[in-house]
């Protein structure tokens, strides 16, 4: 080892990097059992979120309901290994019931606005990483007109947690549309499961959907490539 003048510092500069070497595990890697593993995924500390921004059904409590279905979303946000990612921030989005999203870009749509829905909303997941969310079933709208392109009902999340961002969107099932949107075409045939929610009834009366997120592995949610 000798040392070279850089910027007025003196700076150790290492010709050989045999060092690595032996640095370099000799063992073959093993998995640490699960019962030797934490219960849960780590995630960033908690961030402030109101109680009430995962209803977009209302815009305050105590405001009028907006146009259209309610529904529940229920589910768990889940780690590589199936692990609850806990506390960790979950923004919702979609269309109101017209099809129709409050947001600029969307100034061209023909369809109506409603002004009791504004379509965004966020989450923390509870400790079991299982979040609830209170929405309107979302319309269909055209996003191609030149080649007639239909998006289902969907609604999209993102979510924070484990040091992954996972952007992606919930179908819903039975939907004819389904098969014809180019962005659900796009996911595996075998993986498109996992991208359609499942009915749950939720107990309140209105339609409940199971939809469960896994950020990254080999059973990740498939992104969402809008
Ligand atoms: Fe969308």
């Amino acid at each position: 080892m000798s040392t070279s003048a850089l910027a007025g510092r003196t700076l150790p500069v290492v010709f050989n990097d045999r060092e690595s070497e032996s640095r370099t595990p000799a063992n073959r890697l093993y998995r640490i059992p699960d019962v030797a593993r934490d219960t849960f995924a780590p995630c960033p500390p908690a961030q402030s979120v109101r109680a009430g921004e995962n209803d977009l059904t209302r815009l305050a409590p105590g405001r009028p309901r907006a146009s259209g279905e309610a529904i529940a979303i229920t589910g768990r946000i889940l780690d590589e290994d199936l692990r609850p990612v806990r506390r960790t921030l979950v923004e919702v989005w979609n269309a109101n019931t017209h099809g129709r999203y409050s947001h600029t870009r969307d100034a061209a749509n023909d369809a109506p606005l409603d002004p009791n829905f504004y379509g965004f909303g966020r989450l923390l997941t509870d400790d079991d990483g299982r979040y609830v969310l209170r929405t309107i079933k979302p319309g269909a709208y055209i996003a191609r007109q030149d080649i007639g392109w239909w998006r289902p009902p969907h609604v999209h999340f993102s979510v924070v947690g484990s040091g992954v961002r996972l952007v992606t969107q919930m179908y819903f099932p039975g939907e004819p549309l389904n098969e014809k949107d180019f962005i659900f075409m796009i996911v595996p045939e075998e993986e498109r499961d996992r991208v359609i929610g499942r009915p749950a009834p939720d107990g309140t009366g209105d339609r409940g959907f199971e939809f469960d997120i896994v950020i990254r592995g080999r059973f990740q949610t498939p992104p969402d490539m809008d």
